[in-house]
């Protein structure tokens, strides 16, 4: 989401506490729903340290601090992703979770489904399945 935004995402959904309970609730659906566990199957049994890192990487995506980029450096979030095989079915996956989480979360309707659009952009470019992967 563009830094140069007068007044961020980030700011008008709430900041930091809202991108938290975002990002809770977001893995909460996985672990819980039957659609989530593609997804549930990648991640490591311990959910603790994504959910911490996700809402660091959230925080600075909508124009918050950078404390993703503090930590971890350039996100490089497609090449991250690459050890996983990500398509339709996970992108969808993700994305239900996402949505779910949203519509809990965020109250601002206009910067809620901005970001969704946004986040479901972003989960499409995350495709490497070969048949699968985004046209640039
Ligand atoms: C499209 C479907 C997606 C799948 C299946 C997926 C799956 C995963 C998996 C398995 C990990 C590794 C977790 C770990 O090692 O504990 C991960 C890391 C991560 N994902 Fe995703 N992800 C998806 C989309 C996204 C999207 C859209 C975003 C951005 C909003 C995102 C942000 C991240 C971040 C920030 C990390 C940590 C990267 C790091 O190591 O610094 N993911 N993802």
């Amino acid at each position: 989401m563009s830094e140069t935004e007068a007044t961020t995402a980030y700011a008008l959904m709430g900041g930091q506490e809202t991108v938290d309970r975002l990002v809770d609730r977001f893995y909460d659906r996985m672990e819980a729903l039957p659609e989530g566990a593609v997804v549930r199957a990648m991640h490591p049994g311990d959910l603790t340290a994504i959910r911490t890192l996700l809402k660091k990487y959230m925080g600075e995506w909508l124009g918050g601090p950078k404390r993703y980029t503090s930590e971890r450096g350039h996100p490089m979030l497609r090449a991250r992703h690459l050890p996983f095989p990500i398509g339709n079915a996970e992108r969808d996956a993700w994305m239900l979770c996402m949505n779910g989480a949203l519509d809990e979360t965020v109250s601002h309707v206009e910067v809620r489904e901005h970001v969704r659009a946004a986040l479901a952009n972003l989960a499409g470019w995350m495709r490497n399945l070969p048949a699968e992967e985004p046209t640039v």
